[in-house]
């Protein structure tokens, strides 16, 4: 059943990691477990994509739970993680790393995942990242594309501790240029951060 949602009803908050409590992490743990089943082993471990947790959370949650002792319900979520890309041009670039980009079911296409994305991006050009990137499912490219988000020319490719290929089970790469600056061209490998060069 799709809700009624505005504004008003929905709290929209950028939470830095540091700042995540144990009760929220449980609570994120649970949301994301449920709509991402694929990654439910991952995160019965620990909340992070491929070893890198967020750097921050954007999160949709209820205004008014109706149990006033338990956390708001989420309602959508987007979680930034640092990485860096790098060409074979010997370009090298901190990039924010969307993921677990999510709306409850419920709560969908009602606005609140392109909200979310856009607070996403506002936060991540205040951070003074140059791009956005993300890795979709590829029905879910036109979404994006419609949010203005870009597939690159060229490859992407993930990599583990700069040797191991990390297979993307969900696998079209996609861009949001922050700055004033052109994505790089040719094949792009994506690391975890890697100190500036
Ligand atoms: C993808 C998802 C986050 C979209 O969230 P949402 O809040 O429903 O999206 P919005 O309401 O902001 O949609 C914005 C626009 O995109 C369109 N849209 C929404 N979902 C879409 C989809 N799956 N495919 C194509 N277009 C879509 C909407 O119609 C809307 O356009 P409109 O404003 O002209 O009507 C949500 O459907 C979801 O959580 N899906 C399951 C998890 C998932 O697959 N996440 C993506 C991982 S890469």
């Amino acid at each position: 059943m799709a809700a009624e949602v505005d504004d008003r009803s929905i709290r929209y908050q950028i939470i830095p990691e540091e700042a995540i409590s144990p009760q929220l992490d449980r609570q994120l743990v649970a949301y994301l477990s449920e709509i991402f089943p694929e990654w439910r082993d991952v995160f019965a471990k620990r909340r992070a994509w491929h070893d890198a947790p967020p750097v921050w959370t954007t999160l949709a949650t209820e205004k008014s739970p109706k149990d006033k002792s338990a956390l708001p319900a989420i309602v959508g979520h987007v979680g930034v993680v640092e990485r860096t890309i790098s060409t074979c041009w010997n370009w090298r670039y901190r990039v924010a790393s969307f993921q677990g980009v999510s709306v409850a079911p419920a709560f969908r296409r009602l606005g609140i995942g392109r909200k979310l994305l856009d607070l996403s991006l506002r936060e991540a050009k205040r951070r003074n990242y140059p791009f956005a990137i993300l890795f979709c499912k590829e029905p879910m490219v036109p979404y994006y594309t419609s949010l203005g988000w870009r597939l690159p020319e060229d490859s992407m490719i993930m990599w583990r501790d700069r040797k191991l290929p990390i297979p993307m089970r969900s696998n079209c790469p996609m861009y949001r240029q922050l700055e004033d600056l052109t994505f790089p061209e040719g094949p792009i490998d994506v690391h975890n951060p890697l100190p500036p060069k």
